[in-house]
């Protein structure tokens, strides 16, 4: 397939990143990525328990993955993170060279890893983030639907219609993000005027993933409505329907505050999911993309075929 400015950008072979992923980003997932030539990411907290070291975790996992590839790797920086500043600068002591930034203001360290001579990507959810990000010299944006698991836009923008109006109105390559799987999602970005593509929810479902396996199980089985947004008071995120979706839903139709949203949640509650296999009252991010996720492969394999669908999701247009 074509190599895209991203490719160029990243020094990779297909135009293709798995997202950061709080708790289950792992060096081994990012490492097998990497090795099938698109872009792997690791997160800071991968795989760690709540009174584990954050800075320790981000650095045995960077080294990990060093370990694991020769190809490039990213670190995913949510800027929200307490102490993220000390985060990112043992990412670059690490020699890390490509980082995205997420939930948070790019002009807080994007020109501390530009100076270290890391590459920045930034995730967006409107035009105007989108413009912002450009303004505070970032390499790239990821435009993210709310289609997306995770952590969404405030409004509700969805992929389709935000990737072109994206491309419109920045010069900066933009990646698109949330709700691809395959190779015809690939495609459709691209005609959208994408330079890329980033993928979460089907990364989930790999060997090398290091999410619970009831975790893994439960994306498979999702279907196409398996997923909800809750906390539209606290900042909107989507995951897969469970006892807490429910519980959350209903508070906060019930005219609660951000403050009892915040204690409904507690502490821990997407580790207790993700990492523990609590499906039924943890948190799962997951995308709605899920009901097309039919099983668990490798982190590899997922590249590989989105890469050989290609040409013939091309072909028949
Ligand atoms: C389990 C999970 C955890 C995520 N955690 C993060 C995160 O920590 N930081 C971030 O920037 N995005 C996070 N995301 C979003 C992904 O990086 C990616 O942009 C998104 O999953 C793309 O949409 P998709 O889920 O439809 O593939 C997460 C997504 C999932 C599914």
């Amino acid at each position: 397939m074509k190599k895209t400015k991203l490719c160029e950008l990243l020094d990779i072979e297909y135009p293709i990143i798995q997202g950061g992923m709080n708790w289950i980003a792992n060096a081994e997932l990012a490492a097998a990525v990497s090795n099938a030539g698109a872009l792997g990411i690791v997160s800071p907290t991968a795989g760690m328990r709540l009174e584990d070291d954050q800075e320790e975790n981000l650095r045995s996992h960077i080294r990990k993955a060093k370990s694991l590839t020769d190809k490039p790797f990213a670190v995913n920086f949510p800027l929200q993170t307490p102490d993220v500043d000390k985060l990112i600068d043992a990412a670059i002591e690490e020699g890390v060279k490509v980082v995205t930034t997420s939930a948070g203001n790019p002009a807080l360290y994007t020109a501390h890893l530009k100076e270290a001579g890391v590459k920045v990507l930034h995730v967006v959810a409107s035009v105007r983030h989108a413009q912002g990000a450009e303004r505070q010299g970032v390499d790239a944006v990821i435009a993210e639907g709310y289609e997306a698991g995770g952590h969404n836009g405030f409004d509700e923008l969805s992929t389709f219609a935000l990737v072109p109006q994206v491309v419109d109105a920045v010069s900066i390559p933009v990646v698109a993000a949330g709700g691809i799987a395959d190779a015809r999602g690939l495609v459709a970005a691209l005609a959208l005027g994408a330079e890329g593509v980033q993928i979460g929810t089907r990364f989930v479902a790999t060997h090398e993933c290091i999410a619970h396996q009831n975790f893994k199980d439960a994306v498979v089985k999702a279907i196409d409505t398996g997923t909800v947004i809750t906390g539209r008071k606290l900042g909107h995120t989507r995951g897969l329907k469970n006892e807490f979706t429910a519980k959350m839903l209903e508070t906060e139709g019930s005219g609660a505050s951000p403050e009892e949203l915040l204690v409904l949640i507690g502490l821990g509650r997407s580790r207790s999911g993700e990492l523990d296999g609590n499906v039924v009252d943890g948190e799962l991010y997951c995308g709605s993309i899920a009901g097309m996720v039919k099983d668990i492969v490798s982190a590899g394999d997922v590249v590989r075929i989105i890469v050989e669908g290609y040409d013939r999701v091309v072909a028949a247009l």
